[in-house]
């Protein structure tokens, strides 16, 4: 065989080789025991005297060359990733790029609520969604004909007569009172439920804070100082609040809490109904018979309570106008907080 050509097919071959078996291939080939150039050397002896010396360096000088491609080609191919070396990826094309979550705008600002409280010594304290009759109502001073226990208003499992679906955050307070002595300052983020045709301000499911706080001698001026504090740091420092006398059955005296219109700044217009105020929470101070209820002395322990809807406040905050938008799982919504 003429070695010149045999040295061109070398020479092109290893050029083809891409990958580790490729390359023992190549080498059983031309330097195994039986391939072409050993196959060569054993050619030597039949060959004119004259001529045997000088094939015989030839053979042995493209032997060595071969085996120095080899050697060569084994370390670049080392030093390549296997997947790239087997044309797998394409490290030219460019890469997917990955979109990054964020926190749904009801969690965003349930966290902001229970951070501003918790700077003012509340703890954040959680509750089951499902609930006890004697924990949602009566142990928060709700008489049996509330119109509230009505199954038009609540939603009772068949399964146990005693059960609800919570229609507030309120029977935590009993949870909480029952298995800690005062003092306490407390936060409840959470879900609740209430059977109500589903439309722009309303839903079946929403979710609500409670707050409240006992002590020996804790007063009105108490609940005015931290809601006063809350609803700056939510809502702006020019932001103004009131209290207009409401009834609640666990607190007594109550009262609705209303921010100057932050669309109007209190001159009126359509969110505000004219009026020149938002309602935002309901409070008070603890009624007496929720203390008897969980066994605090009434005499000794004063507290005050409140409870606020999180879907509202954050419709005002970001001037949401539809509540179902928080629950549709519309990207183009959610993407924008
Ligand atoms: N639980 C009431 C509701 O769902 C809200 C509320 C009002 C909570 C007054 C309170 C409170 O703790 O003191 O409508």
């Amino acid at each position: 065989m003429d070695i010149d050509s045999l040295k061109t097919q070398i020479d092109s071959e290893i050029q083809g080789v891409d990958s580790p078996e490729k390359l023992e291939e190549f080498r059983v080939k031309f330097l195994g025991r039986k391939g072409i150039l050993a196959q060569l050397t054993s050619s030597i002896p039949s060959l004119p005297a004259e001529e045997r010396s000088a094939f015989g360096q030839q053979v042995n000088a493209l032997k060595n060359r071969t085996l120095s491609l080899v050697a060569e080609k084994q370390k670049s191919l080392a030093s390549q990733p296997a997947r790239l070396t087997a044309g797998i990826v394409d490290i030219s094309m460019p890469g997917i790029a990955q979109d990054l979550g964020r926190l749904h705008p009801l969690t965003q600002v349930t966290e902001e609520i229970c951070t501003i409280f918790q700077g003012m010594g509340f703890s954040v304290v959680e509750g089951p969604e499902i609930e006890t009759e004697y924990n949602n109502f009566t142990g928060l001073n709700i008489p049996s004909e509330h119109p509230s226990r009505d199954v038009f208003d609540t939603f009772y499992l068949k399964y146990k007569d005693r059960l609800l679906l919570r229609s507030h955050t309120s029977p935590v307070q009993i949870r909480v009172m029952k298995s800690r002595k005062p003092p306490l300052a407390v936060i409840v983020p959470g879900r609740v439920y209430r059977p109500d045709a589903v439309d722009a301000s309303h839903s079946f499911m929403f979710h609500q804070i409670e707050g409240f706080m006992v002590d020996e001698e804790i007063k009105f001026s108490d609940l005015k100082g931290a809601l006063e504090a809350f609803v700056k740091a939510v809502f702006g420092q020019e932001i103004k609040m009131r209290f207009r006398p409401h009834f609640f059955p666990f607190t007594e005296p109550s009262a609705e809490v209303d921010i100057s219109c932050i669309i109007c700044k209190g001159r009126g217009c359509s969110v505000c109904a004219r009026k020149g105020w938002l309602e935002i929470l309901g409070s008070g101070m603890i009624h007496p018979n929720v203390f008897k209820h969980v066994g605090y002395d009434p005499k000794k322990y004063t507290g005050f309570a409140f409870g606020m809807g999180i879907e509202r406040i954050a419709m005002l905050k970001y001037g949401i106008n539809d509540i179902r938008l928080f629950f549709e799982n519309d990207l183009r919504f959610l993407k924008q907080f």
